[in-house]
């Protein structure tokens, strides 16, 4: 069960802020908004800061109220912006942001986001003592320490709804599909809807297929009477991927259709799921900043809220599943 952390009475009136960073996801703004109306709830004066650290160094920072964060739950994208900023990089400009943060009243700081920008919070924390604590927020869901990142749900189901429509089209014309998937350099994105989406195979960075062994699949597939195929690719660390296997499947005398269903991943409104996922995580942020607990990440551990310290997080690669490898693998014989 996903349970709120108790929160103590607080002596003084807490002021925290709030911001999202990197890759937007959907779910971000029901996050937000769970952030904003917990701690409002529990007594703290809320801020919310646009556009991620570029926006902190700029001091872009506004009181937030129930209201301004009303109506936002089932809105994909985020009501404050997001940006990488490559500046932060700089320690100069974290003690910089400190600064800026302690100059607003402000004395602890939400960050949603991915690996990225978690690297930014615990170097500030590190460096400055400013009290910082993650969401995480990542189509990817890729991050150490959680099982599920807020918009990787809605990310697999928008992908699988044009995977069923392409697949109508590719049975009609009884065509071999490439369909490339988001994820950078994981294949979560890709291994869910490869399996939900029954595809004949994947092409994940965990499990790289020879484009023989795809020729095999495709081959094995028509003695059987197939006509068609959807082979799912995800992207890896350079787009385009599924151009280039293209190309090299027509080298071996085989078309196919290349589709590449990019950002369209990452916009459009919540599934019910990130939408609790993420007002569970909001309030428990809250909750453990208000515990006096910082330098770390909310996540999900077999349906438990967890607090995992940024040091066992950031730079840290989580790998897909290798049960659900070989599951995708025996689905597609
Ligand atoms: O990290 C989220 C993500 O959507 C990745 O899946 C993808 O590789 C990357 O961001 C795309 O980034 P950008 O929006 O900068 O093109």
């Amino acid at each position: 069960m996903l349970t709120i952390p108790e929160v103590p009475k607080q002596k003084k009136r807490r002021s925290l802020a709030v911001l999202t960073s990197g890759g937007d996801a959907p779910g971000m703004n029901a996050a937000i908004r769970s952030v904003v109306r917990f701690g409002l709830s529990h007594g703290c004066r809320m801020h919310g800061i646009s556009k991620g650290y570029s926006g902190l160094l700029e001091g872009n920072i506004t009181p937030l109220e129930s209201t301004s964060v009303a109506n936002i739950i089932q809105r994909g994208g985020t009501i404050l912006k997001t940006d990488r900023c490559e500046a932060f990089f700089q320690r100069a400009t974290r003690r910089e942001a400190a600064n800026i943060l302690i100059r607003n009243g402000i004395d602890g700081l939400v960050v949603i986001g991915g690996d990225g920008s978690f690297t930014g919070a615990h170097l500030l924390e590190n460096e400055t003592g400013f009290p910082t604590i993650g969401i995480p927020g990542t189509i990817d869901n890729d991050i150490a320490g959680t099982d599920d990142t807020i918009g990787f749900d809605t990310a697999v189901n928008t992908a699988l709804a044009a995977i069923d429509r392409i697949r109508d089209t590719a049975s009609s014309h009884d065509r071999i599909f490439l369909i490339e998937v988001m994820g950078r350099s994981s294949g979560f994105i890709g291994l869910s809807v490869g399996i939900g989406g029954g595809a004949e195979t994947m092409i994940l960075p965990e499990s790289q297929e020879t484009v023989a062994n795809i020729c095999k699949t495709i081959e094995r597939g028509s003695r059987r009477g197939k006509t068609s195929s959807i082979i799912v690719v995800a992207e890896g660390k350079k787009p385009g991927l599924s151009a280039r296997l293209a190309r090299d499947l027509w080298k071996k005398g085989y078309t196919a259709r290349v589709c590449i269903l990019g950002h369209t991943q990452r916009g459009g409104s919540p599934s019910a799921h990130d939408r609790l996922l993420a007002s569970v995580l909001g309030a428990s942020a809250v909750a453990y900043l208000l515990a006096g607990k910082s330098n770390a990440m909310v996540g999900v551990r077999e349906d438990s809220v967890v607090l995992c310290p940024f040091r066992k997080v950031v730079g840290f690669k989580k790998s897909v599943d290798s049960q659900m490898l070989h599951l995708a693998k025996a689905l597609s014989l």
